[in-house]
């Protein structure tokens, strides 16, 4: 590993994880090591912490750092942060009672800034960002799905559907529903479940409904209405927005990807065919070159008007966040989703940005406390 002595005069910096039995410690190792060795190389000192380890009372806390092969991991004793950057991996682990204490703890602390406090939910986000008049213009409609009377509401305006978790992410439990008068069976839904992509075809408004609560069991959902997006050689893209807090403490677009979806696929996530894509590339092809141009020239000014609408409303302290926006074929902008944790994007010069700015804000954030 690349390293220099920490400079005494920057901040502490702590990754925030839960740990676990087996491997000391969850979360994206790789991840970690990027951002790890990205922090040493601005002159910090950064590791890994556990919110078990993390003991505000005492002077110094466990914490891990990789090995200079960067295969494994030791503990070693090192100050407490002033700056936490939460990277806990899943909604179920936050909201665990000794973890939620831990991070309110951190919250409360004089001397420490924790950011990126917790997960978004989908439906808040859509009540945040309909409170503005600025931002509410580019949030579908949208309900909380809890009987078929919503179906059939959201039906008489709008002819395709997408059902979402409240709590989902990577596509998990996503399911598309179309409506078509003039056939037997009027109802189509899709269903996005593990690596498959089942149709579901229904007579009746009462069959639909159980299928659809077979589905999603206990869990929260909402419905949205269907963007018709625009299409690159007859598949939907989106785009993916990572936004951070720069070092003078405001809000950045860090960088602008663009995601395929994959053949028959109703979301463009990779893990589900997806394919990482140019931006421009995309847009030219439904937009030609000049107004593709406009279009993405549109995008980081309402990105940030969304981020700063979702910071206001949540009243969250807030560092980073990613966001999917839809283009539709009028070439207009839709939010799909914002999320807190954002995963890591692989164009390489987002990247390494993305890795930068955890630190440049940071070291904001610690100044602020002086
Ligand atoms: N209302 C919608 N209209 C059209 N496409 C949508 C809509 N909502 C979601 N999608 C597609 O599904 C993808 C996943 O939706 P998203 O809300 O981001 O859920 P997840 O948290 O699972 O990523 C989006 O990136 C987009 O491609
Ligand atoms: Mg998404």
């Amino acid at each position: 590993m690349n390293s220099r002595i920490p400079d005494p005069s920057k901040p502490v910096i702590a990754i925030l994880t839960t740990s676990d039995r087996v491997k000391q410690f969850r979360g994206n190792r790789n991840n970690f090591r990027d951002i790890i060795r990205t922090g040493r190389e601005m002159g910090f000192l950064v590791y890994v912490v556990t919110t078990r380890d993390l003991k505000l009372e005492e002077r110094t806390v466990n914490g891990y750092v990789p090995s200079p092969s960067g295969k494994l991991w030791y503990s070693i004793p090192v100050p407490l942060p002033q700056v936490i950057y939460n990277r806990i991996s899943n909604r179920e682990e936050e909201e665990r009672a000794p973890v939620a204490r831990k991070i309110a703890e951190c919250l409360e602390h004089d001397h420490i800034k924790l950011y990126n406090p917790s997960f978004f939910n989908k439906w808040d986000l859509f009540e945040w960002l309909k409170a503005s008049r600025a931002t509410s213009k580019h949030v579908p409609k949208t309900r909380r799905l809890r009987s078929s009377n919503t179906l059939i509401a959201m039906l008489s305006t709008h002819d395709s559907l997408y059902l979402k978790p409240e709590s989902g992410k990577a596509g998990k439990g996503i399911m598309r529903l179309k409506y078509r008068e003039d056939v037997s069976l009027p109802y189509r839904l899709q269903i996005q479940s593990g690596k498959k992509n089942a149709t579901y075809k229904a007579a009746s408004m009462d069959r639909l409904w159980a299928r659809i609560s077979k589905e999603k069991k206990q869990s929260r959902y909402i419905v949205q209405q269907a963007i018709q997006l625009a299409t690159h050689h007859g598949r939907p893209f989106d785009l993916r927005v990572l936004l951070q807090k720069n070092g003078r403490g405001g809000w950045a677009v860090t960088g602008i990807g663009a995601r395929l979806a994959g053949a028959r696929s109703i979301t463009t996530h990779v893990p589900r065919g997806g394919s990482i894509e140019e931006p421009a590339t995309m847009l030219e092809g439904t937009f030609g070159p000049e107004r593709a141009a406009a279009i993405l020239k549109n995008v980081p000014t309402t990105a940030l008007l969304i981020a700063r609408q979702i910071e206001r409303a949540s009243e969250m302290m807030l560092g980073e966040m990613s966001m999917d926006l839809g283009v539709d074929e009028a070439g207009d902008l839709w939010f799909f989703e914002a999320n807190s944790r954002p995963m890591k994007f692989d164009e390489p010069a987002i990247r390494k940005l993305s890795l930068e700015r955890i630190f440049q804000y940071s070291q904001h954030l610690a100044r602020m406390n002086k």
